[in-house]
């Protein structure tokens, strides 16, 4: 593809509106009446989400994708991940993060800034015990984000693992692995329009009463 045709690619989003009487109070249930819409339309990974954290020393943000586990009490956005990976150094130093859930094939995308904290144990062992065997082997066996040598010696040490964990079933969480919840302060559900004029509605967390106010902002 040349650039011109690169440059030349656009697409026109006229399938639906996105108004302030279409909308919920709450941001997280405005968000999961999103989430089933995206389900029921069959649409490819609509759990996946682009999780974007910041070495807090050098200021850089980095990004990747993960999927979406839970909406806690409809309070949090809960994902799982290795603690020890590249993601969970930068949510160590620095615990805010902002998601992007982009739903093209309903011509959406949903942004989501907050604090992030870890689950709590027990939800992190449920679910890590609840995932197929072959995933709480992976979970041991990969030093997530640490360079390795070869896919050998990572095949090698999942059959390691295996062994040692032989007549465990299921296996023990690692406690290098588990969720986070991400606490919303802010919200904004994006539905594309004709000749850029989107609608874009932001939900940002009023501190004094917990409530959300919700605001129109140019596309
Ligand atoms: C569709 C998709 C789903 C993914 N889901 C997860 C996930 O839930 N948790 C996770 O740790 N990595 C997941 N990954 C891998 C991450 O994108 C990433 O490679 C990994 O977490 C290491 O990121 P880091 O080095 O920035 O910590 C997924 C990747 C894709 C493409």
């Amino acid at each position: 593809m040349t650039d011109a045709e690169l440059a030349a690619l656009r697409q026109t989003y006229a399938q639906r509106t996105l108004l302030e009487t279409d909308v919920l109070p709450d941001a997280v249930r405005q968000f999961r009446q999103w989430l089933d819409e995206a389900v029921a339309a069959q649409l490819p990974e609509p759990a996946a989400l682009t999780l974007a954290t910041v070495d807090a020393a050098t200021g850089q943000p980095s990004q990747r994708v993960v999927l979406l586990k839970g909406l806690p009490d409809d309070a949090g956005f809960l994902f799982y991940t290795n603690y020890d990976s590249r993601k969970g150094h930068e949510l160590a130093s620095q615990p805010r993060a902002a998601l992007n859930f982009f739903w093209p094939g309903l011509e959406r995308q949903v942004r989501v800034e907050g604090l992030v904290e870890k689950a709590p144990a027990d939800t992190s062992t449920a679910y890590f015990q609840s995932r197929p065997r072959g995933s709480q082997v992976g979970a041991w066996a990969s030093p997530q984000s640490q360079v390795i040598g070869s896919r050998q010696e990572l095949e090698a040490r999942e059959h390691e693992i295996e062994a040692e964990f032989a007549d465990q079933n299921p296996l023990p969480r690692p406690p290098h692995w588990g969720g986070y919840v991400l606490r919303p302060q802010r919200v904004e559900f994006w539905q594309g329009r004709p000749s850029r004029l989107h609608d874009r509605l932001v939900y940002e967390r009023e501190a004094s009463s917990g409530g959300w106010r919700i605001s129109r902002l140019a596309p």
